[in-house]
């Protein structure tokens, strides 16, 4: 059984990889923090209950907010075109009885990775603020973690925010920097992946056609909330019924690396200039500059990974 730790902020494809793990039987959640993103840490979380309890796994995995804002500015306004109002394609799922937890989320993130010592994998699929301020008060954390796997970044492909930036990084380049410099096995799944591994609707409404009769509800959910992530993708990319898959595509690097190719690279984040800001810099010079090797998801087997995401709800 993996025992993962999510970090994200929770938009359409977060949820879409949340319930993926959820449902993968080899998948165990122990715990999910927020931060703002795609929506505000705390709708985030309100966003994460209700998929827990949509997915019944209300009561089984603490779910905690954390960082408003990134570690320099505030938040600059949430991508509604892409992720609706409420960050799940104004989607209204029933609310949650379970509540998030009273506590600091870098405190939940250390206590839960003491708990779990050496076996956790961390995925992050939003900002990294979190990982960052919990590295900052926690400077051990990283020997509790088994690995990390974050959707974030872009080598070779435009960026998303920006001509070089790509949302994750871009919102908060410090915390990037941060999280890279820390001394963990650490999978970047960028752009150069997710770009290339195109969800189609009719594949998601093949896959509720024929899928289990408990997973209908679920599948529902998916078909309704990619509408609007589908029109954002058509405004931002061009497609036409069809999106990127990035968070969903992180989960499934963390599950089986081997549907990557990985490059292990040298790796700092821009943190100043007018257009390179949030840009991943990775070095391949002899004599490069100081920073540690961080992997980067350069090619995807992109057939295989939609199998692999179709195949939990069969
Ligand atoms: C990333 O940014 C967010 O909008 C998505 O949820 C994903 O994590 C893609 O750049
Ligand atoms: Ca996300």
């Amino acid at each position: 059984m993996k025992k993962i730790f999510i970090d994200c902020d929770t938009g359409v494809d977060d949820s879409m990889a949340i319930l993926f793990a959820l449902l993968r039987p080899d998948i165990e959640v122990v715990g999910i923090t927020t931060s703002a993103g795609n929506v505000s840490a705390k709708q985030g979380a309100e966003n994460t209950l209700r998929i827990l309890k949509l997915a019944g796994a209300e009561g089984r995995v603490p779910v905690c907010i954390g960082a408003e804002r990134p570690i320099i500015g505030e938040c600059a306004e949430f991508p509604e075109f892409i992720h609706g109002k409420n960050g799940i394609g104004n989607v209204e799922l029933p609310p949650a009885d379970q509540k998030p937890e009273d506590m600091d989320a870098c405190d939940f993130l250390y206590q839960t990775a003491c708990r779990h010592e050496g076996e956790l994998t961390l995925i992050t699929l939003g900002r990294m603020t979190n990982i960052a301020l919990s590295l900052r008060k926690y400077p051990d954390l990283y020997k509790k973690i088994n690995s990390v796997v974050s959707m974030g970044g872009a080598i070779y492909a435009p960026g998303n925010i920006s001509p070089v930036a790509e949302a994750n990084i871009g919102g908060d380049p410090e915390a990037a920097d941060l999280v890279v410099q820390a001394p963990w096995n650490l999978t970047m799944v960028g752009l150069d992946v997710t770009l290339k591994t195109i969800l189609r609707k009719a594949d998601l409404d093949q896959a509720a056609a024929g899928c289990r009769e408990e997973y209908r509800k679920i599948l529902a959910f998916l078909q309704q909330e990619m509408k609007w992530y589908m029109r954002g993708a058509r405004m931002q990319n061009w497609m036409r019924d069809c999106c990127p898959l990035h968070d969903p595509l992180a989960m499934i690097a963390a599950v089986d690396p081997s549907i990557m190719s990985i490059q292990k690279r040298i790796t700092r984040i821009e943190c100043k200039g007018e257009y390179c800001r949030g840009m991943v810099v990775t070095d391949l010079r002899e004599h490069p500059i100081t920073g540690r090797y961080v992997g980067h998801c350069m090619e995807v087997d992109a057939a295989r990974a939609l199998n692999t995401l179709f195949a939990v709800f069969q």
